[in-house]
């Protein structure tokens, strides 16, 4: 059954069988029965050249004639990723939903306890619609970014691994854009082309958010990338997951499944750089291993600082009213809002948070729900320490007293209360000529970035790897690690 569509509130078809199951018979892969509504789909065919002209312009570099991929093929909990050789032009991009519930119920703000909705509310459509939008951005954004990689990748193993990451980022443009075909109309149809317009670095049309103007020069700041700036998408996806509009929070159910490799990539690829940093600073006695070939410690915490400030930056200010006003219509949820243990209103609760007051940090209580940037950005930060002690622990392993470490909250900060404010590595609020005396200490210089940039040669025999990283413990899908993950 098709609902009727029109051009302010288009309703997407109700999603009929089973929906684990992905059809992939059609031009575009779904699960959302697109063959169902003829209009939709041809929107979307008409999208799809769109996209394959973006995706060869500007998505990977290098040519290949085939890579060892996963692709979804159900959205249920087992089993749902086939692994083959694909050539990357011919990926299944398509349209996967998490299967839906026909029980359930916004979690909270002012609409708690109602049906969640299948369909967008006309004075919400403006505030979704961005929140989609500026979601979806951040997708090609990222495959932007790391389009010439491939050209230095440090074994065939890690050149699949990011063009893994780049299709699945491609696909979450797909995702976003079919909710702006299916529920917001011509302006919705319009946002799905600009999405693909605004192009990261772009002088005159850049992407929305700052992080994704800045390019990927090298794997390590790669690592770091997916480590940072990939995990704080999985915790905006966390927030879009609770949403009261029910397509959304599907479509970013099953998004952040996929999103768990890129965060294995970027934890795993910094540990192997580590490993290998440790090995060399053993075997020749000196923190200084660029001469034998590795990261020096100091520049990888250096790459370290620069990826965390720039994606705490993307939380946006601790204080929002915005985000209030999200949280309370239904649109945005907390990280894992249903597990949390209160009244899911907030209108009462307050907080702590910190801000910077005649050149020192101070704490003054807020309204939680003016502060619920602070709250995922916390969740973040929480999480990000997870792979800071995985990597001190290979440091400790190796019998190294050195360790990593997560720079101040408020360090090279420029949204929110630390922005143009000085604070150092370890949380002092500095004068500006105290902070340019000691920038080059805790941020990559050209000369750091340079040298990491020789080391980044191309490795493409099987099983072999560049001299500055470890190989990983195993393959991908229990393949072995010497094996042609990519064939050119
Ligand atoms: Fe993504
Ligand atoms: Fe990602």
């Amino acid at each position: 059954m098709t609902a009727p569509t029109t051009t302010q509130t288009g309703d997407a078809p109700d999603p009929t069988g089973p929906l684990s199951q992905i059809d992939y018979s059609q031009r575009i892969p779904n699960n959302v029965d697109l063959n169902n509504d003829r209009r939709l789909q041809r929107a979307l065919e008409s999208w799809q050249p769109k996209f394959l002209e973006w995706w060869k312009e500007l998505g990977p570099a290098i040519p290949t004639q085939d890579v060892y991929l996963r692709t979804a093929i159900s959205v249920g909990r087992d089993g749902w990723a086939h692994f083959d050789r694909v050539p990357m032009e011919e990926y299944r991009w398509g349209i996967f939903l998490a299967e839906r519930d026909p029980e359930r119920r916004v979690a909270f703000g002012k609409h708690k306890g109602e049906l969640a909705w299948q369909t967008v509310p006309g004075e919400y459509r403006a505030e979704l619609q961005r929140l989609i939008v500026v979601q979806g951005d951040t997708e090609p954004a990222s495959v932007e970014q790391q389009r010439v990689l491939g050209a230095t990748a440090p074994s065939l193993y890690d050149l699949r691994n990011l063009f893994q990451v780049n299709v699945e980022e491609g696909r979450h443009l797909w995702a976003m854009v079919y909710l702006l075909h299916a529920y917001f109309g011509r302006e919705g149809r319009e946002e799905a082309e600009q999405l693909l317009e605004r192009n990261s670095g772009d002088l005159d049309a850049p992407r929305i958010l700052g992080a994704f103007n800045e390019q990927t020069t090298d794997w390590l700041q790669f690592f770091m990338f997916t480590y940072f700036t990939d995990r704080d998408g999985k915790y905006q996806l966390g927030t879009l997951k609770e949403s009261a509009f029910d397509p959304l929070a599907r479509t970013c159910e099953f998004m952040l499944k996929e999103e768990a490799h890129h965060m294995f990539v970027g934890t795993t690829g910094v540990q192997r750089t580590v490993e290998r940093t440790a090995e060399l600073m053993k075997e020749h006695g000196t923190d200084d291993v660029f001469p034998y070939g590795g990261i020096p410690l100091t520049v990888i915490q250096k790459y370290l600082n620069f990826q965390f400030a720039v994606s705490m930056d993307l939380f946006g200010s601790e204080q929002s009213t915005n985000a209030g006003n999200y949280y309370t219509s239904g649109l945005k949820g907390r990280w894992g809002e249903t597990r949390r243990k209160d009244d899911h209103t907030l209108l009462e609760q307050t907080r702590e948070m910190n801000l910077v007051e005649d050149g020192r940090i101070v704490q003054k209580t807020v309204p939680l729900l003016k502060a619920l940037n602070l709250d995922l950005r916390d969740e973040y930060v929480a999480d990000c320490e997870n792979g800071v002690r995985r990597w001190n622990q290979a440091l400790e392993d190796a019998g190294l007293e050195q360790r990593l470490t997560l720079p101040h909250e408020g360090f090279f900060r420029k949204v929110g209360v630390y922005a143009g404010q000085h604070v150092s590595q370890t949380g002092e609020v500095l004068d500006a000529a105290d902070w340019q005396a000691k920038e080059a200490d805790w941020l990559p210089t050209p000369e750091d970035r340079a040298d990491v940039a020789a080391l980044m040669v191309a490795e493409y025999d099987e099983g072999a790897f560049a001299g500055w990283i470890a190989a990983p413990p195993q393959g991908i899908n229990e393949m072995p690690v010497e094996y042609d993950y990519v064939r050119f």
